[in-house]
């Protein structure tokens, strides 16, 4: 293809995609199967990379995310980020109502809109491109996080329609609640901390430096402020259904309202329907509705004079603890958690409520058969705010925690730096046991779904069942009629597991499919701790199979991208555990993965090499460059050492980095010279 035709399908390939990403993310009505949409994507991606003069920030396939960021710039707002004067008494709403009504003579319409909980963000389009994307930070000056607000797919990277040439606009950047669980799912398996709910989580993701690591969060971003054209009689309501037009998400709930009735049926209906919303709210914003109005009322030092925002108490009610329980986890970790008097909260009734460890039981100061104050904020189990210290019994006895683990009465431990009591008996003790084959068949691990936790649970009960590995040795004869009923404690509803012919048939298929399951996923179910799926790829990449994993020193793990002191301690032993290595051999010999099909570590062109991959590229994304080492059998390192063979150098690599290759004497090569030595090019 020539430039001029290739210039015309790269335009017409990113108009499309643009067009495709606002159906499906903001309109929420796609036209394409995603497969179609995977298709065009590729399509785009590979004739950007032979035609890199075409360039443009603003390409769909930035959306990916790629760059990385070392330190965010910061911007001073041009007109500050100001802040909204807020209550939580309806009094109040109506105070600011009177008001309002007072200073101006016109009539008032107002608008209600939903407060979402987010992290503000101000987004700045030149000639209907955006340019820039900046967080509110002290309200006069933020970070530029322009890369990471890029891969929000449902924000427009070019505005569709008529657009005044410069517009700087506010929305807020949230965290769906599915991404927030996926994420922190993903987090508990890799042993991370967890955010605690979705805003942080919002946050954390918005300043994070690898903006690909930012796509994979699933952010969000809703358009709440246009400014004003200085038309007399134009509207705030106006002007967002106007952003509508232009490709933003804004909110299908936004209300006219003409008095505090109308308004304060807006705010009730929120406080009990937001429970259904797929994000967090954690009130209503309520605007005069005229710009000119607006302008008149103008602002105090913090707050404009014609909004007020009302929060959403979050809901709490008082109920007598009866007990404490504590939970086993597949790693021996120890989770207290607290069974109450069932009480009505926020639509549900609640039985329990997490107590996390014992630093919180001490900082609740928690005695028995208190009161406590039991509370739903965003997250969804319900926590323990507080004790009501009046309704406490005299000469109750301070909440002791646990010595010995409930289950197998070992000893437990406390690890440094570790708010967690853990039981120390990963071998024995059985909801450890049970807890480890159950991750061993989940979806993302061996994926054998036709046998549930409940069933597996129920053969570890019955003895057929030991560890992962028996699994392989299961005939239809061991399952056929095995059958157990009991009462649910949560639901007092009956269930029932039940071996009948079709369901073996399931489970045994499924155990034979599971012995296809690639390397990387194997490694990951083993639950080795704080191996998470992403580790576990990596190093299935790095060291192309297990023996080779196996033998690796610390300094060897340490090399492995991503890969830092704890992981490493943690794989050393696990792996230097007998037992754990008899486990491997039983799995190796039921005819287990345990080779990488990725990793062509030998008979690639770069088989044997090291490379480390600093700075940003002009063809592909630093992720995008390191597969393709791992695919032309070379490995990538985190850092520089004297094994590294390569310093693989983008633009904005800091000068460090090369004095130091320097001293070690390690060749420094672009981008163009890495795809020769593969060659591409
Ligand atoms: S209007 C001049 N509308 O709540 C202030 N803010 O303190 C204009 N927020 O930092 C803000 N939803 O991040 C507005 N529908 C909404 C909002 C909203 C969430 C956030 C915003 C601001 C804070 C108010």
């Amino acid at each position: 293809m020539q430039a001029p035709e290739a210039y015309a399908r790269i335009d017409y390939l990113r108009r499309t995609i643009e067009e495709h990403n606002h159906r499906y993310y903001a309109e929420n009505r796609p036209l394409i199967s995603d497969q179609a949409f995977d298709q065009l994507l590729k399509e785009l991606e590979s004739l950007e990379a032979r035609f890199p003069e075409y360039d443009d920030p603003n390409s769909p396939t930035r959306r990916v995310g790629g760059s990385i960021t070392r330190s965010f710039d910061t911007a001073t707002h041009e007109y500050p980020m100001l802040s909204l004067g807020n209550t939580y008494s309806l009094e109040e709403v109506e105070a600011f109502i009177a008001r309002v009504e007072k200073s101006i003579t016109d009539e008032v319409t107002f608008t209600c809109e939903l407060k979402y909980d987010g992290v503000a963000i101000s987004l700045s389009y030149l000639q209907g491109q955006l340019v820039q994307a900046v967080t509110r930070g002290d309200g006069e000056k933020g970070d530029v996080v322009t890369d990471n607000v890029r891969t929000i797919r449902s924000l427009p990277l070019k505005l569709r329609g008529e657009y005044p040439e410069r517009l700087i606009l506010r929305g807020e950047i949230i965290m769906p609640r599915v991404s927030f669980d996926h994420l922190n799912r993903e987090r508990r398996a890799e042993g991370k901390e967890t955010f605690a709910n979705p805003r942080n989580s919002a946050a954390g993701s918005l300043k994070l430096q690898d903006s690909a690591e930012v796509a994979r969060r699933g952010l969000d971003c809703f358009l709440y402020s246009v400014p004003g054209t200085g038309n007399a009689q134009s509207t705030h309501f106006d002007s967002l259904q106007q952003a509508r037009g232009w490709g933003f998400r804004v909110s299908e709930q936004l209300t006219r309202c003409r008095d505090i009735q109308e308004i304060e049926e807006f705010i009730r209906y929120w406080d009990q329907a937001r429970q259904a919303l797929p994000y967090d709210i954690d009130g209503v914003v309520i605007k005069v509705d005229r710009f000119d109005l607006q302008e008149a009322l103008g602002f105090t030092a913090k707050n404009p004079r014609w909004a007020i925002a009302y929060k959403f108490k979050a809901e709490n009610v008082s109920t007598r603890l009866l007990s404490v329980s504590y939970q086993v986890g597949r790693t021996g970790a120890i989770t207290p958690v607290a069974n109450l008097e069932p009480v009505q909260l926020a639509g549900t009734t609640v039985k329990r409520a997490s107590l996390h460890n014992a630093d919180i039981i001490a900082a609740l100061d928690l005695h028995e058969h208190d009161h406590v104050f039991v509370e739903k904020g965003g997250e969804i189990i319900p926590k323990i705010t507080g004790v009501d210290l009046e309704r406490r019994e005299t000469g109750s006895q301070p909440m002791q925690f646990i010595t010995h683990c409930p289950e197998c009465g070992s000893l437990l431990e406390r690890r440094e730096e570790e708010a967690a009591y853990y039981c120390p008996n990963s071998r024995a003790c059985p909801p450890q046991i049970r807890g480890r084959i159950a991750h061993f068949i989940s979806r993302r691990a061996m994926d054998i779904e036709s046998l549930g936790e409940g069933k597996v649970e129920l053969l570890y009960d019955l003895g057929i069942i030991q560890d992962p590995a028996d699994l392989y040795d299961l005939a239809p004869m061991h399952l056929l009629g095995i059958e157990k009923t009991w009462e649910d404690q949560e639901s007092g509803k009956l269930r029932k597991v039940s071996f009948r012919e079709k369901t073996v048939e399931n489970i045994i298929s499924g155990i034979e499919a599971s012995r296809e399951v690639p390397f990387e996923r194997v490694l990951f179910a083993l639950g080795i701790r704080y191996v998470g799926e992403t580790t576990a790829k990596k190093l299935a990449r790095h060291f192309g199979d297990l023996d080779a994993l196996m033998q690796a020193s610390l300094d060897e793990l340490l090399r492995v991208d991503e890969v830092g002191p704890r992981i490493a301690e943690s794989l050393l032993n696990y792996f230097g555990e007998e037992e754990n290595r008899r486990l491997i051999e039983r799995l190796i010999s039921s005819g287990l993965q345990f080779h990488s099909q990725q990793a062509l570590s030998s008979g690639g062109a770069l088989s044997g090499r090291s490379f480390v991959v600093s700075g940003v590229f002009a063809r592909y994304s630093r992720d995008a460059i390191k597969d393709l080492i791992e695919k032309h059998g070379g490995r990538n390192t985190a850092s520089l050492s004297a094994q590294t063979d390569f310093l693989l150098a983008g633009e904005n690599m800091g000068p460090a980095k090369r004095e130091k290759a320097e001293k070690l004497g390690i060749r420094i090569i672009s981008e163009d010279e890495l795809l020769q030595m593969i060659g591409k090019e």
